[in-house]
């Protein structure tokens, strides 16, 4: 069985940290988002993925295979030379899928979850449905797109960034879908299309069978800097994570979580507080981090304090900075 992953976007919102590694690579306690997607689809009998990338493809060029070889999945990467956007980035892996026409996964690329696939998929196929979305209860709906279903979970309708009265579910689009081939017929190609915007609206206007599937269990979109931190904590156990080659100095303390990659150092005396530290960065002696994400190669001086911020990668932190996130 084949899935596809949307990882083509800038991701915008988790800038900086985009700027330099795309949105899928970024590791998530310390092990690259899209291998987390990779492991699920591997458990769920996938074995066989098409990443479609636009936005830092050579980046993609060089690790996203070996990842994909070490969970045990044949990769495909489908690149796109201008932006087509979720809907046009599947039209353009068309060729990939056209050959076997059976149900398949698509995956937007910064979804961490649970997701029991086979009984999505099981779902779909009961219902002999052209498309089947996961959706999630979430506690405060309001700043997603909303989905209403029938008693059957048949989807009735969409509602974008719902006005306070029109909070009438608390179920939103999870980002994983099941398709049948004959979405394709659903996609203008070569012309950026949304999934959201175009596709699925367009699906329940020409009546083809299009339901939803709950997910109770673990999920997170760690599209905002905010989602990627907690993601980072909800995959670790413990309060410290710490990758190879990490060299903590005497003293160190950390409260709550605390995240370092691998490479990196931590200085004599350093108060660490629900952070994440990325790869090949120093923090000297006496330096104060929390509720920060601090990006690769980057450098600390002594006595720093930096509280709640985004640090990009290779910045140089003179001693006694202080830095707040706003
Ligand atoms: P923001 O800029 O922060 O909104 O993030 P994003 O670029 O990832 O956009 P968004 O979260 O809305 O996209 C949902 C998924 O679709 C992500 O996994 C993106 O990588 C992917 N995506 C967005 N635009 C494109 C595109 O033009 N082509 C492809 N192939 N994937 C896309």
């Amino acid at each position: 069985m084949k899935a596809l992953l949307l990882s083509g976007g800038e991701g915008t919102r988790l800038r900086p940290f985009t700027l330099t590694t795309p949105k899928p690579m970024l590791p998530v306690a310390n092990v690259p988002l899209i291998s987390r997607q990779f492991e699920l689809l591997k458990k769920h009998n996938v074995d066989e993925v098409i990443v479609s990338v636009g936005y830092k493809a050579e980046y993609f060029k060089s690790c996203v295979a070996p990842l994909a070889e070490k969970a045990g999945l044949k990769i495909h990467l489908c690149v796109e030379n201008t932006p087509l956007g979720t809907g046009g980035g599947l039209r353009n892996a068309y060729s990939l899928f056209r050959k076997a026409p059976s149900p398949f996964f698509v995956f937007n690329g910064d979804i961490i979850s649970d997701l029991n696939l086979e009984k999505m998929l099981e779902i779909h196929k009961n219902a002999g449905a052209c498309a089947t979305i996961a959706l999630v209860k979430v506690s405060n709906p309001s700043a997603y797109g909303l989905v209403l279903t029938d008693a059957d979970m048949k989807i009735k309708k969409f509602i974008e960034k719902p006005k306070p009265e029109e909070i009438v579910t608390d179920a939103i689009n999870a980002g994983v879908y099941v398709f049948s081939p004959e979405i394709f017929d659903a996609i203008p190609p070569d012309r950026p299309v949304s999934l959201e915007r175009a596709v699925f609206p367009y699906l329940l206007e020409s009546g083809k069978k299009f339901m939803g599937y709950v997910h109770y269990g673990y999920w997170i979109d760690a599209g905002t800097v905010e989602k990627y931190k907690k993601a980072n904590f909800d995959m670790v156990k413990g309060g410290l994570l710490t990758g190879e080659n990490t060299v903590l100095k005497e003293g160190v303390k950390t409260v709550g979580k605390a995240i370092i990659g691998e490479n990196c150092s931590v200085g004599r005396g350093v108060l660490l507080q629900n952070s994440v530290i990325l790869n090949n960065s120093v923090i000297k002696d006496g330096c104060i981090v929390s509720d920060s994400v601090i990006g690769n190669e980057v450098l600390i001086g002594n006595k720093s304090e930096i509280r709640g911020a985004a640090i990009a990668d290779k910045s140089l932190i003179n001693s006694y900075s202080l830095i707040t996130g706003g």
